[in-house]
């Protein structure tokens, strides 16, 4: 029987009562089938796995849609209890900030560059909540998506420096039929705007055919994606081959790198990514 855990000291008692190794699934809830994917693996890799539905208020920016982000707790609840997990931790946001709470989680460099220069304060609020959970949960394991490929590096930037003893490990994106990458955002997509919505996946294809093609240089492959985007209306924020540890942008993909790219479609903020391999 899965159990629905609202305080961090039960939670704590819950995960050290659980049978290890644990996995565990960080969320924000309206869960897709990229989380549902994620927890699948947490259960064929561990004997138990517990999933954290929250939404974090420190990683969004003023402005931003924090009130409005979607949430549907009895679906998500009824999804992670098909899914087989053992318990969800449903914090309130004062159970997470408690009066006086006062410490913050930088990951400087990883933190600052593109989603973090657009979103100033972003990983801040990402890496804080992380830890945090980290050390509520005390999980073996945590599974992330791909998808927020930088939220991924910081996270495991931030668990190495601390030396946190949970191994992070990234899973692949699960996208639509058509290409478009799951995320809860996508409710805020028009029908209009659906289609066009999948021209960040396309770029990503158009910057892997040119390396299939034997393209090495960064600022060609660059202007390929941004050529897909920008053909379909949208207004690009960036496209860019980087080092797939670092983040750093790539003159020469020479070796197997990553294609990052953001663009907004009317109110929406699109970000996607896919590995770039070079022929061998
Ligand atoms: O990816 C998310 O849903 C969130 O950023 C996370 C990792 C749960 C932290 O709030």
């Amino acid at each position: 029987m899965m159990q629905i855990i609202e305080t961090v000291a039960e939670m704590r008692d819950k995960c050290a009562a659980l049978a290890g190794p644990l996995g565990f699934v960080p969320t924000m809830g309206y869960l897709h089938r990229g989380h549902i994917s994620l927890i699948d693996r947490a259960r064929a890799e561990c004997p138990s796995a517990v999933v954290s539905i929250f939404v974090n208020p420190s990683q969004f920016l003023p402005g931003e849609d924090y009130e409005r982000y979607p949430r549907d707790m009895p679906r998500d609840l009824a999804l992670c209890e098909a899914a087989g997990v053992s318990a969800v931790f449903a914090p309130t946001a004062a159970e997470m900030y408690p009066a006086g709470f006062s410490t913050s989680v930088e990951v400087t460099g990883l933190q600052d560059r593109w989603e973090g220069s657009i979103r100033p304060g972003h990983f801040r609020g990402v890496a804080t909540v992380v830890a945090r959970l980290f050390r509520i949960v005390q999980a073996e394991r945590a599974y992330f998506g791909e998808k927020d490929y930088q939220q991924l590096q910081v996270v495991r930037r931030m668990t190495s420096d601390l030396c946190l003893d949970t191994e992070v490990i990234g899973s692949p994106t699960i996208r639509e039929e058509d290409g478009l990458a799951m995320s809860s955002r996508n409710v805020y997509l028009e029908a209009g705007d659906r289609q066009r919505a999948t021209a960040l996946y396309r770029a990503l294809l158009a910057a892997q055919r040119l390396v299939d093609e034997g393209e090495s240089d960064g600022a060609t492959i660059r202007a390929a994606m941004e050529a897909v985007v920008l053909g379909e209306g949208l207004r690009l924020d960036y496209a860019i081959a980087v080092d797939p540890d670092s983040l750093e942008p790539l003159e020469r993909v020479d070796r197997t790198a990553r294609a990052l790219i953001a663009a907004r479609l009317g109110p929406v903020r699109l970000i996607d990514n896919a590995p770039l391999t070079p022929p061998t």
